[in-house]
């Protein structure tokens, strides 16, 4: 019997999803057929178009795992032992980048600033003048932690000012947001299925420029987390090179239809856009501050302040939850906070609903 969710997600990933999405599911595909290999081949190539590039230059390469799998194949492949990687953070996620850099051993810079700033462009220029070793770039889109929408195009200017490689780990703002890869020079766009294309968790994906990838041969320190090797078996036909979560590559190309069905990345960026700036207006009334200033906060994830020091997370959360809605806790260390996502399948209604209950809560009656 399959008992549906009482709760919909308003997290960062997994998120609510259609049952549509969900039906692909069902059907059980074999990895080597050839109505499979379509399926990952037929992805490929939209993932491509999503970024708006040439199809000639880039490729897309999926990767098995989570979201961070494929992070970490583009650091141990693309950032050979004579190459040395900048990395700007001001998030966990950037900070996740610095961990795999010292795992794999890989020679790195750290630029860092608050949680809730910019990485500042003068900053970053005076680091690439001094240190001509630097070769490569990378930098979280939005840095989920806390929501912020960190300046791609100001990274991709001194990537190409400094004839770097750019790195950038678009994991949950691709599908959500217009990002013209070629046009802002990005070799390796990082996301994953189950953030703003609205698929389920399994695998992530990488678009790489063509030119560098090949160039890549032979760099990598290990056997699975090889983006090149991955490329190769996978280019030849859509055969996976390991064993391939064809469910959820089935339930992602279900979620490609579902994009194009709402009218592309520019329709879905005005709803969760409207989401966002909807529940920030109504939250904000009711006594919680959002810990990024507007003009820096991503459509895709808001962090907000415990509006008082009696406020407790775990009654509101189970208040909320039981009520039809999962938030999602901070992640700041020196902050209370608590997130609320606004992608997957949530419309205006959902947003509504939300901020009713969230009033109730707080003891304000409409
Ligand atoms: C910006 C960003 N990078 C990396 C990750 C890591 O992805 P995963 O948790 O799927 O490994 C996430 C997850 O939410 C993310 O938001």
């Amino acid at each position: 019997m399959i008992t549906m969710n009482n709760y919909k997600l308003l997290t960062p990933g997994p998120l609510t999803t259609t049952n549509s999405v969900k039906e692909e599911m069902l059907v059980d595909r074999c990895t080597w057929d050839n109505d499979y290999k379509s399926i990952t081949q037929k992805i490929r190539a939209k993932l491509l178009q999503l970024a708006g590039v040439d199809q000639e230059k880039y490729t897309t390469v999926l990767m098995q795992g989570s979201g961070s799998f494929a992070v970490e194949a583009v650091m141990n492949s693309t950032i050979s032992n004579r190459d040395k990687v900048l990395i700007v953070t001001n998030g966990a996620y950037g900070e996740r980048i610095v961990k795999m850099a010292k795992y794999i051993g890989l020679a790195f810079r750290e630029y860092s600033v608050p949680y809730n700033e910019y990485p500042k462009e003068y900053e970053i220029r005076e680091i690439l003048k001094e240190d001509s070793d630097i070769t490569h770039i990378v930098m979280v889109h939005c840095e989920t932690t806390t929501g912020i929408l960190n300046p791609i195009d100001m990274i991709a200017k001194l990537s190409k000012e400094f004839e770097t490689t750019l790195i950038i780990d678009a994991m949950s703002s691709f599908g959500g947001m217009e990002i013209n890869v070629s046009e802002l020079g990005i070799d390796y766009l990082i996301s994953s299925a189950n953030k703003c294309i609205q698929g389920v968790p399994g695998f992530a994906f990488v678009i790489a420029r063509l030119e560098k990838l090949i160039a890549c041969k032979g760099n990598s320190r290990s056997l699975s987390f090889d983006l090149y090797d991955q490329w190769q078996e996978m280019d030849k036909d859509g055969k996976w090179r390991f064993t391939s979560p064809t469910h959820v590559v089935a339930a992602f190309s279900k979620a490609l239809d579902e994009l194009d069905e709402e009218g592309g990345i520019p329709a879905r960026f005005a709803r969760y856009q409207e989401n966002n700036q909807r529940l920030r207006e109504r939250l904000k009334k009711v006594g919680f501050q959002a810990y990024i200033s507007d003009e820096k906060q991503s459509p895709i994830i808001t962090t907000f302040l415990f509006p008082n020091k009696h406020f407790n997370f775990e009654h509101f959360y189970t208040f909320v939850k039981e009520r039809g809605y999962v938030l999602y806790p901070g992640k700041l260390t020196d902050e209370n906070t608590f997130r609320i996502g606004n992608i997957g399948e949530i419309y205006k209604d959902d947003i509504e609903d939300l901020c009713n209950i969230i009033e109730a809560y707080m003891g304000v009656n409409k």
